[in-house]
């Protein structure tokens, strides 16, 4: 009886139903990669710290540190066969050592997320609806930041659109890994490009587009600060979903036969591609109507309908722009949540569907205090934030870059470079030894050095 149990608690590959195709591999966990970040962070940053320089940093950062902590992790998670704090409990070498420290780190960073980027998914819900029925159409920015203005300290309205949101994922994710997140995202990436091209032809053939392209490509360097390449580097482990748990729970639903850095490489260079594309929807649109683009968060909220107020068929592109941000933060959204649930289904030992139904039921909770922190809890500031920028601060900029950093060292370090060069090269049945020994360079002497400059530095803890 004993062995039986344990042997469940273990969670052995075969009782486990993973992604079952090569492509519904590759759209899940770019599904999870694409999202709020490339359709809301990404402009918003680069719009915010000055455009190309930003740019190059960022990719920069995806290249040297997020690619390999993210085929790290997903190497970890399918050598494990298990959600991520025990992902790092089973491959320690010894049980004393408190390496799923960075599991547990994961979980709450995916809770402090889910609380923001819920609320985000909600608005964005919202504006299909506003957008549709034309209530935020209007060239004059004064009018369409009352329309945001009144729906974010609403808390009625804010509290309802994120638990709408958090519902829809719920009935997603209670289908189960393949049933549920596999199948969604296989059906909404390829619509997500198709849309994102429409908006791109519409933008990019305005009069005036070309100053929306020199912003985005002609470097100014005098504006990165440490503070800005820090934040270019949170956006890199934010749009990856690295550092946090995600990539090692989805990567112990990968198969055996996967190529994970080639399937890696793919997902992070469409993710880039996704960022540009926003990135050519918006600014291009946002020059030509004599818009500014540093208006931060908001942008996509104040600026953004106005900017398509001012176009020919503007309100169907604004319509379309809404709902392919909806469902890029749908997947991503899956990937957060089933952190935690794989967590509960696999350890606690709850079934799928309780342990979906507690996260969302925590997540409302946690999720209310981003959701009200324009409204009633205004005033719970730190460090002159409210409580939504705090989450995203502390996950993006903290968590994320000391959850990969410590990814990076345990991969590279710890487990060992045997380990490494059996697991990426599915046991000597793919001949990528070159591609395995660069991944193996960069993981163990330039990622955590990278990142333990770029964190302290931006943080005013080590002088320029
Ligand atoms: N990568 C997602 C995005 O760009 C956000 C995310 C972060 C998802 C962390 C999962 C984990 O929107």
């Amino acid at each position: 009886m004993d062995t039986l149990k344990n042997d469940k608690n273990l969670s052995s590959p075969a009782r486990r139903i993973g992604f079952t195709t090569a492509l519904g591999t590759l759209f899940a966990t770019l599904g999870s990669a694409i999202g709020l970040g490339n359709i809301w962070k990404f402009p918003y940053l680069t719009g915010a710290n000055g455009g190309a320089a930003f740019i190059l940093v960022y990719i920069i950062s995806t290249l040297l540190v997020g690619l390999p902590v993210m085929i790290a992790e997903i190497m970890l998670g399918r050598s494990a066969r298990a959600d991520a704090i025990n992902t790092l409990r089973k491959l320690s070498p010894s049980p004393r050592q408190p390496w799923w420290l960075i599991g547990a780190g994961g979980a709450l960073a995916a809770f402090l997320i889910m609380a923001f980027y819920s609320e985000v998914a909600g608005w964005v819900l919202a504006y299909i609806f506003k957008a549709a029925s034309g209530s935020i159409l209007s060239t004059d920015p004064s009018v369409t930041s009352q329309a945001f203005q009144s729906l974010v300290t609403n808390p009625w309205q804010a509290l309802l659109w994120q638990w709408i949101t958090l519902a829809l994922v719920a009935v997603i994710l209670i289908r189960g890994v393949s049933r549920g997140i596999e199948a969604t995202t296989k059906r909404l990436i390829p619509l997500l490009f198709a849309l994102l091209i429409l908006v791109d032809i519409r933008s990019l053939t305005l009069p005036g587009a070309s100053q929306g392209l020199a912003f985005l490509f002609t470097p100014d360097f005098s504006r990165l600060t440490a503070a800005s390449v820090l934040t270019a580097m949170g956006l890199a482990f934010f749009k990856l979903s690295i550092g946090m748990g995600t990539m090692i729970t989805y990567g112990s639903y990968y198969g055996e036969e996967e190529n994970i850095p080639s399937n890696t490489a793919r997902v992070m260079l469409s993710d880039l591609v996704v960022s540009i594309l926003a990135g050519l929807a918006i600014f291009p649109a946002v020059f030509a109507f004599g818009f500014k683009p540093e208006a931060g968060p908001s942008l996509l909220f104040i600026t953004i309908p106005a900017v398509f107020s001012a176009m020919p068929l503007g309100n169907i592109f604004m319509v379309l722009f809404f709902i392919l941000a909806a469902i890029a933060a749908t997947g991503a959204m899956l990937s957060l949540v089933e952190v935690p649930v794989a967590f509960l289904h696999e350890q606690v030992g709850l079934s799928r569907r309780n342990a979906t139904l507690l996260t969302t039921l925590l997540l409302a909770l946690v999720g209310a205090t981003a959701a009200l922190s324009n409204s009633t809890l205004a005033h719970w500031t730190f460090f002159g934030k409210n409580l939504f920028d705090l989450y995203d601060f502390i996950t993006s900029n903290l968590l994320m870059p000391i959850g990969g950093f410590f990814v990076a060292i345990f991969a590279g370090w710890v487990w060992g470079t045997g380990k490494i060069r059996e697991a990426l090269s599915n046991h000597s049945r793919l001949s990528n030894r070159w591609v395995v020994n660069a991944f193996i360079f960069v993981l163990r002497y330039i990622t955590p050095l990278l990142v333990l400059i770029i964190l302290l530095r931006g943080l005013g803890l080590l002088p320029a």
